[in-house]
C-alpha cells in the first residue's frame, strides 16, 4: 500500500489536540485512513459497527467495485474467468496469485484429485446426526473434525503445513457435502474417483448409487463448475471476516474454514439463496406471478419484516456480476434438461423486473445478488434446496484458505482484537442476597 501525499487531520471543538492520520492508496479502489495510533494518542476509539466504513486488511486477492458492479479474482474480471477458466484453475488464481501454465494446472488437479477421500472415521461423525439434520449443522461439525486427523499440518505458521492443509479442504469439501446429503437419504456414501472433473466428480458422489452409476451431463457438470467459480472468493464478506478473526488467533487451518462456513449459513449471508428459493416457492404456491404484487407490498411495508430474498448487497449497489452470469447459467441448464418454461424461473425473471421498476428498490439500489438465480440453476440440477448453502461453502473454501493464508503470510498482522463504546452500569457494590 502506498502512503498518499494527502493527511487526514483530526481536531476535536473541545480544544483536545488535533491529530494528523496518513493516507494510504490502494491500487484501485478508496483510500484508507490509517487510525492505528488513534486511540494511543487520543484515548477514544472509531466506532462503526457493521464495519460500514472499515478496512480490516490490505488484499491482493479480489476487488468488488459496487457501484458499477465488478468483480476481480488476482485482477481478472469475473466474467473472463467464468468463460474461459474451471473451477480448479481459479482456485490456482485466489492461493497463488496468477492463473497456471498447461503444466501448473496438470500439477495441482493431480494434487487436488489424490486428496479427495476422507478417514474412513469420518463417517462416523454423521452418525451422531438426525437424518434431518440441517447440511450446514453437519458442514459446520465435520470441516470442524477433519483438524483431528492431521495433526502432522496444523501449524498455521508453517507454509509446507498451510499449502497441505489447503489441498485437503479443497479437495475434501465435494466429498464432504456429498455424504452429508447422502446421509439425510438414507443412501451409502459413494467413494471420489479420481479420474473424473472435480465438479463431475462431485455431481457422481452426489447421485451415483452402489446399483447404478452416474454419468454426469457435460452442461451440468460445467454450470455446477461456474457454480463453483462464482463463489470462490468475495473481499472482506462476514464469513471471510470470521476466518481472519478466527485465525488470527494461531488456531488450525479447519477450525478456521469451520468457523466460516458456520457464519454463511446465516440467511443475510450465504443462506440467502436457500431462503430465496424457498421465497420463490410460496409464491408460485400462492399463485405465481399473480401474486408478486403483493409479495412486493409486504417487502416494501418495514413492519412486515418480509426481505426480498437474492436482493440487496453491503457492497453492490449495481447489478452483482455474478447474478448475471447465474442468469445466464440458468438459461443453460433449463434448456438443456427441456425446462425452458420453467415456472420458478420465469417468476424469478418477472419478479426481478418488477423490483427494478419500483422505486422502493430504486432509491435504495436493491438489485439481485449471486443468491436470486443460484437457487433455480441448483434445483434444475438436482441438488436439494438444504444443500445450497453447504454447496456455497465448498466453493467459498478457496476463498476462505487465500485470504486467512494471506493474512498469516503478513509479517504485521495480529491477533483481531476490537473495542467496544461501553454504555452498560457504571462501578456499583454487591448488595446482600436479603438486601437485592
Ligand atoms: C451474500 O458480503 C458479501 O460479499 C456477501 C456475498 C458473498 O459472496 O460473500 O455477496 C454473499 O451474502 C449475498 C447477500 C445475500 N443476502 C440476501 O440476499 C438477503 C437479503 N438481502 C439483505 O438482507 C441485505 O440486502 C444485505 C444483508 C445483503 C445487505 O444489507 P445492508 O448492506 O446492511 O443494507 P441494509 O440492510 O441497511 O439495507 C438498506 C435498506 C434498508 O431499508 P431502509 O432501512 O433504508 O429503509 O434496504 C433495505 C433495508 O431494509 N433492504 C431490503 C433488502 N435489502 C436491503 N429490503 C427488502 N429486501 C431486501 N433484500
Amino acid at each position: 500500500m502506498t502512503p498518499s501525499d494527502v493527511k487526514a487531520t483530526l481536531s476535536f471543538s473541545d480544544g483536545s489536540p488535533s491529530m494528523d492520520l496518513p493516507l494510504y492508496k490502494g491500487s484501485i479502489g478508496p483510500d484508507v485512513i490509517d487510525i492505528r495510533k488513534l486511540y494511543a494518542q487520543t484515548g477514544k476509539f472509531t466506532y462503526d459497527p457493521g464495519f460500514l466504513s472499515t478496512a480490516s486488511c490490505n488484499s491482493t486477492i479480489t476487488y468488488i467495485d459496487g457501484d458499477k458492479g465488478e468483480l476481480l479474482y488476482r485482477g481478472y474480471p469475473i466474467e473472463q474467468l467464468a468463460v474461459n477458466c474451471d473451477y480448479l484453475e481459479t482456485c490456482y488464481l485466489l492461493l497463488y496469485g496468477e492463473l497456471p501454465n498447461e503444466s501448473q494446472k496438470a500439477d495441482f488437479e493431480d494434487k487436488v484429485m489424490h486428496h479427495t477421500m476422507v478417514n474412513e472415521q469420518m463417517q462416523f461423525f454423521l452418525r451422531g446426526f438426525r437424518r434431518d439434520a440441517h447440511p450446514m449443522a453437519v458442514m459446520t461439525g465435520l470441516v470442524g473434525a477433519l483438524s483431528s486427523f492431521y495433526h502432522d499440518s496444523t501449524d498455521i505458521n508453517n507454509p509446507e503445513h498451510r499449502e497441505i492443509s489447503a489441498i485437503r479442504l479443497i479437495a475434501k469439501m465435494p466429498t464432504l457435502v456429498a455424504m452429508a446429503y447422502k446421509y439425510t437419504i438414507g443412501q451409502p456414501y459413494i467413494y471420489p474417483q479420481n479420474n473424473l472433473s472435480y465438479a463431475g466428480n462431485f455431481m457422481r458422489m452426489m447421485f451415483a448409487t452402489p446399483c447404478e452409476d452416474y454419468k454426469p451431463n457435460d452442461v451440468l457438470v460445467r454450470a455446477m463448475d461456474r457454480i463453483f467459480t462464482l463463489h470462490a472468493d468475495h473481499e472482506q464478506n462476514a464469513s471471510t471476516s470470521t476466518v481472519r478473526l478466527c485465525g488470527s488467533s494461531g488456531t488450525n487451518p479447519f477450525a478456521a474454514i469451520a468457523a466460516g462456513v458456520a457464519c454463511l449459513w446465516g440467511p443475510a449471508h450465504g443462506g440467502a439463496n436457500e431462503a430465496c428459493l424457498n421465497m420463490l416457492t410460496d409464491i408460485q404456491k400462492q399463485g405465481g406471478v399473480a401474486r408478486i404484487g403483493e409479495f412486493v407490498s409486504k417487502v416494501k411495508d418495514k413492519n412486515s419484516g418480509v426481505k426480498l430474498m437474492g436482493f440487496g448487497h453491503r457492497v453492490y449497489k449495481n447489478y452483482d456480476p455474478r447474478a448475471k452470469l447465474m442468469r445466464e447459467t440458468c438459461h443453460e441448464v433449463l434448456g438443456e434438461l427441456g425446462l425452458q418454461n420453467d415456472p420458478l424461473f420465469a417468476l424469478a425473471m418477472e419478479l426481478e423486473k418488477i423490483a427494478l421498476e419500483d422505486e422502493y428498490f430504486v432509491a435504495r439500489k436493491l438489485y439481485p445478488n449471486v443468491d436470486f438465480y443460484s437457487g433455480i440453476v441448483q434445483r434444475a440440477i438436482g441438488i436439494p434446496v438444504p444443500l445450497f448453502t453447504a454447496i456455497f461453502a465448498l466453493a467459498r473454501t478457496v476463498g476462505w484458505i487465500a485470504q486467512l493464508n494471506e493474512m498469516i503470510g503478513d509479517p504485521e498482522y495480529k491477533i483481531g482484537r476490537p473495542r467496544q463504546l461501553f454504555v452498560g452500569a457504571t462501578p456499583r457494590d454487591v448488595k446482600p442476597i436479603a438486601q437485592r
